[in-house]
């Protein structure tokens, strides 16, 4: 059976041939057509497209390539990845089997979580961050812990931000700690980012010094009632990923209690809670935290630092 893009197109023959832009602009009507949910590295039909074609005819991201032209098997392939994004609401990166967050191409897994955390770009925009929020300026950066690291996206891109630092990961899915060595190995920093399959809330028992400079912790936090109306896209993510109870902060006082057993004195945590930033703000409201404005997009980070920990636990 002919794919459909080649329908559309009519058959290739010397007279007719397929530009990457008519291609595009093909593969951006088909995706927009459909009640598809965007969220997993992009947020819109064009940005899909794109991510679609390149990643199937291997050009670089520039203009020179519209006028590259589309073999017949490469229309098929992209036929074949639209099918099922747009049949099954597979997130694309699924369907890639990887994903670009932050300029990095990272392995994707389907049993594992897409990276899409705003604190990616915190840690890019790390220098800017210093100068704007309450962030000791002697803090130096040695030490690491990404708590629940998933794929390992936001602990490798902290050891690639922090050039010398050694990095520890952590995550209860036997498929995330796998992800993540595969990232790793990707990344070539084998030699300072570590990731252990455990549950977070036996940290202290682990770990025991108190000298990690820098934590990083998106957990689990959507709440019973965010889960029910999650659009299909999200729905092919593990559960033990995004579920966080009823109110989406089952883990946050064991984060809490982690971040005071195990923090450097001028130590911050830096956490996500999403969609629940509402709850958690009740639920915390003597805690001294602030809101990093989020100026490429997600919502509920914070920035905690160690002292205002003490009277908090
Ligand atoms: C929202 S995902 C975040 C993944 C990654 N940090 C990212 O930003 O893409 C949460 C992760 O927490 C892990 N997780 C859930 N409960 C955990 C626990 N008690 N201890 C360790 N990891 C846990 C899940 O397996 C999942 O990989």
């Amino acid at each position: 059976m002919l794919s459909s893009l080649i329908l559309r197109f009519g058959r290739r023959d010397s007279r007719l041939r397929h530009t990457v832009e008519t291609v595009l602009e093909s593969v951006r009507q088909r995706l927009q057509a459909q009640p598809l949910c965007y969220g997993h590295g992009t947020d819109n039909a064009w940005d899909e497209a794109v991510a679609i074609v390149l990643a199937v005819s291997h050009l670089p991201d520039r203009k020179e390539s519209l006028r590259e032209q589309v073999s017949d098997s490469q229309m098929k392939d992209i036929d074949s990845i639209v099918e099922k994004r747009v049949t099954e609401r597979l997130p694309l990166p699924y369907v890639l089997g990887s994903c670009q967050f932050m300029g990095s191409t990272f392995l994707v897994d389907r049993g594992v979580i897409i990276p899409r955390s705003p604190i990616g770009y915190l840690l890019r925009d790390w220098e800017w961050i210093t100068q704007h929020e309450h962030i000791a300026s002697d803090l130096k950066v040695a030490k690491i812990l990404d708590l629940c690291c998933g794929s390992g996206c936001l602990g490798i891109l902290a050891a690639k931000k922090f050039k010398a630092a050694r990095v520890k990961m952590i995550d209860i899915d036997p498929r995330a700690v796998a992800l993540s060595k595969k990232n790793i190995e990707k990344h070539d920093l084998s030699s300072r980012v570590k990731v252990l399959n455990r549950d977070i809330r036996d940290a202290p028992s682990f770990l025991s010094a108190a000298d990690w400079d820098l934590i990083l912790c998106n957990p689990p936090y959507v709440s019973v009632r965010d889960m029910e109306q999650l659009p299909a896209e999200y729905l092919h993510e593990p559960e033990m990923a995004l579920a966080g109870g009823l109110d989406g902060l089952d883990l946050f006082d064991s984060i809490f209690e982690i971040s005071s057993h195990l923090m450097s004195p001028s130590g911050v945590l830096i956490g996500e809670v999403g969609g629940s930033q509402a709850a958690f703000c009740e639920k915390y409201k003597t805690v001294d935290l602030s809101w990093p404005d989020l100026y490429d997009g997600g919502e509920g980070v914070f920035l905690l630092e160690r002292n205002a920990l003490d009277s908090h636990t």
